[in-house]
Parts: structure tokens; C-alpha cells; sequence
């Protein structure tokens, strides 16, 4: 029996939440993404944090620098919210270009967080502005109350920030970054459309066991953190639903392997090497591969008002084996690597070159 690999062409993707770090790992990690995805909305917390345009501008540079020739990637970049960011700098940055949306992080809820907001209120006058000037806000949806358990703390936050949020801001764009638990997709679907949210492949594959099957294992552990069964199942019903208000949003956040082998290892998976695939596989399982396109390709730019991409990629059903690691080339204290999500397994698809 001849059997023939199953194919599909679709639209080159988008990836509307993406971690590209600086130095050598942007430069060892920016071709994975850009391989795949034609644009990418690039997150500002850097040490110290994109807070400024002269900032964002330099690293766009970077980042253009970073692309291997022959690839044509666009990076969008985000402005790192603080409690004392002016909005004078969001509309200039906005009008000039340079900042395509702004990023909310909760003080201290995840990684190089530290100068986030510390009071979502604070920052009042500043969000008035975005929603005038119609600078989308990014948020990233945890409370980082400690009295909080770290399994609620989304759902916390849903209802003690993000609802008064957008009842007093009626025109304001917002995407809420990540989402990991099935109040978070209600919320999502019962709100109008100015509001979406992202969801990640490892969202889609793992669960909160991933974390301690036969001891702790990091490789699993990023912010928010996976939660139960039943949260994945309905997160996996979200992205293949084709509603618009849920598009692709990878999250891969790259960390070292001996950051993330500590004692307190950093949160953050570094999907990017196989992420489409990654999508493909779960969209496959759920039997909605048709799904795929739009998810990955349309809605997100739809969100943005943005064109769609006029060129396509080409998924083909053949297993590969992912690598076990990728290395950082150049790195100052000598050759270091990154463990990609899925390390060690086979995916089903591939793309085809
Ligand atoms: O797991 C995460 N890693 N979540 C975040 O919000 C940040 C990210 C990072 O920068 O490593
Ligand atoms: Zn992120």
C-alpha cells in the first residue's frame, strides 16, 4: 500500500507574542522564528526594559541585524509599561512607528518584571491615552499578590483588574497574552471584540503534571504556569473553534540551560524551532487542521488591522525528531545552549523546504 504524505499550504504565519532576548542569543535564536513567521510582536523585557523609543529603536536594529540573509522578517515592537512611563513617549513612539503596541507586566508576576506596574490604576492616565491614540495594550494577566495561589492567579486576575479594566475603557484594544485556564477563554468569548488573547503550543500540549513527571522538571515550567486537564481541553476547544477573538501567540522564551537548571529555574519555554508544527499536531489531533490557517495567519492581523501575508508555507505530514539542543554560538562565557520545547520527541508534521 502506497501511502501518500498528507499536505497543506497555507498562509505564512504571524507570531503575535515572541520573546528574542539580546546579544548572542538573539542572534542564535531570531532565525528559528524567522524561518517560519513573517512578522512577530517582540517583547520589551530586556535587561533593563525597552521604556523608551531610542530603545526600541535600537533594538529593532539589533534584531534586523540578527536575521540571516535571504529571510524576511518583521519585528513589532512593544513598549515596556511602568508606573512612570509618560504617554507623551507611547504617541510619540506610536506615530513614529516604532511602537506597535504596549506591554502591561504585573511587578514581579514573571521573568525580568521587576520595573512592571505595581498598580494597574497607577497607570490610569497613561491607558487613556493608548485607548485615544489606538495603541493596543498587551497584558500579561497574573496578579503577583504571594497570597495568591500561583494556579489562580489568572482567574484573580481576570476579576480584580481586567474587568474593571475594560468596563471603564470601552474603546481600548487588548489582547490578553498567554491565556491558560478556561475562565480566561469565557471571559474572552463573552467579551466584544476589542479584546482577544494568545494562546501558546505548550498551553496546548501539557498540563500541569508536565512540571513533576518523575521529578521537577523546568523544561516545563513557564509563567503563567500550565494548569489542569480540564483548563488544556478547553484551551485546545478555543484555538481550533475558528473565533477570531483567539490567534497565535507563541510565548518562546528562550533561557540558558544552566539558568534553567538552578536551584530556581527561570520560567519560560523556548518553542520557537518547532512551532508550527507544534500547532499543527494539536490542530490535527482535534481534527480542525483547516483551522490552522486561520488561527496561525488571519485573525491576528485582522485584530490589528493589519494586511494578511501574500505568501504560504507548506506543512507536509512527516514525522522529524527534535533536537535535543540548539546552541548559542559566541557566548561570553563559552558555548552554551537552549533546550527546545518537545526536545527528544517525534512531530507528526513537518515543513517542507
Ligand atoms: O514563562 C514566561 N517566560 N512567561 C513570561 O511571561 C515571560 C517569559 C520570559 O521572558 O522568559
Ligand atoms: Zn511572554
Amino acid at each position: 500500500m502506497i501511502e501518500f504524505e498528507r499536505k497543506i499550504r497555507m498562509r505564512r504565519p504571524d507570531d503575535w507574542h515572541l520573546h528574542l532576548r539580546d546579544g548572542n542569543i538573539l542572534n542564535s535564536v531570531v532565525a528559528h522564528t524567522a524561518r517560519t513567521f513573517r512578522r512577530a510582536v517582540i517583547m520589551p523585557n530586556l535587561q533593563p526594559p525597552i521604556t523608551d523609543i531610542q530603545k526600541a529603536i535600537d533594538y529593532r536594529q539589533r534584531i534586523l541585524d540578527a536575521i540571516p540573509d535571504g529571510l524576511s522578517f518583521t519585528p513589532l515592537m512593544t513598549a515596556y509599561l511602568t508606573d512612570d512611563l509618560m504617554p507623551n513617549v507611547l504617541e510619540k513612539g506610536f506615530r513614529e512607528g516604532v511602537f506597535f503596541a504596549a506591554k502591561l507586566y504585573p511587578a514581579n508576576s514573571t521573568t525580568n518584571s521587576a520595573f512592571g506596574v505595581t498598580n494597574i490604576e497607577k497607570i490610569y492616565s497613561t491607558v487613556e491615552i493608548m485607548e485615544k491614540i489606538g495603541l493596543p495594550l498587551l497584558i500579561h494577566g497574573e496578579v503577583s499578590d504571594p497570597h495568591v495561589d500561583v494556579f489562580d492567579r489568572e482567574a484573580v486576575f481576570i476579576e480584580r483588574h481586567l474587568d474593571p479594566l475594560l468596563k471603564r475603557f470601552q474603546n481600548l484594544q487588548v489582547v490578553l497574552e498567554h491565556i491558560t485556564t478556561k475562565d480566561a477563554v469565557q471571559y474572552v468569548q463573552n467579551s466584544q471584540s476589542r479584546l482577544a488573547a494568545t494562546i501558546t503550543p505548550h498551553h496546548l500540549h501539557i498540563n500541569r503534571n508536565a512540571m513533576f513527571k518523575g521529578g521537577l522538571r523546568s523544561d516545563y515550567f513557564c509563567l503563567p504556569v500550565a494548569k489542569r486537564e480540564y483548563h488544556r481541553v478547553a484551551l485546545r476547544q478555543a484555538a481550533v473553534s475558528g473565533e477570531p477573538c483567539f490567534f497565535l501567540g507563541t510565548d518562546s522564551a528562550p533561557h540558558l540551560r544552566q539558568f534553567k537548571e538552578s536551584s530556581c529555574g527561570c520560567a519560560g519555554i523556548f518553542n520557537a524551532p518547532y512551532a508550527i508544527e507544534s500547532y499543527a499536531q494539536v490542530f490535527d489531533e482535534e481534527g480542525a487542521i483547516d483551522r490552522l490557517e486561520p488561527f496561525a495567519s488571519e485573525f491576528g492581523p485582522a485584530f490589528y488591522g493589519l494586511p494578511l501575508n501574500e505568501d504560504h508555507i507548506i506543512l507536509v505530514q512527516r514525522p522529524q525528531l527534535v533536537q535535543d539542543r540548539i546552541e548559542i554560538q559566541n557566548f561570553d562565557q563559552g558555548k552554551d545552549y537552549i533546550v527546545p520545547f518537545h526536545a527528544g520527541e517525534t512531530l507528526r508534521w513537518s515543513i517542507q523546504v
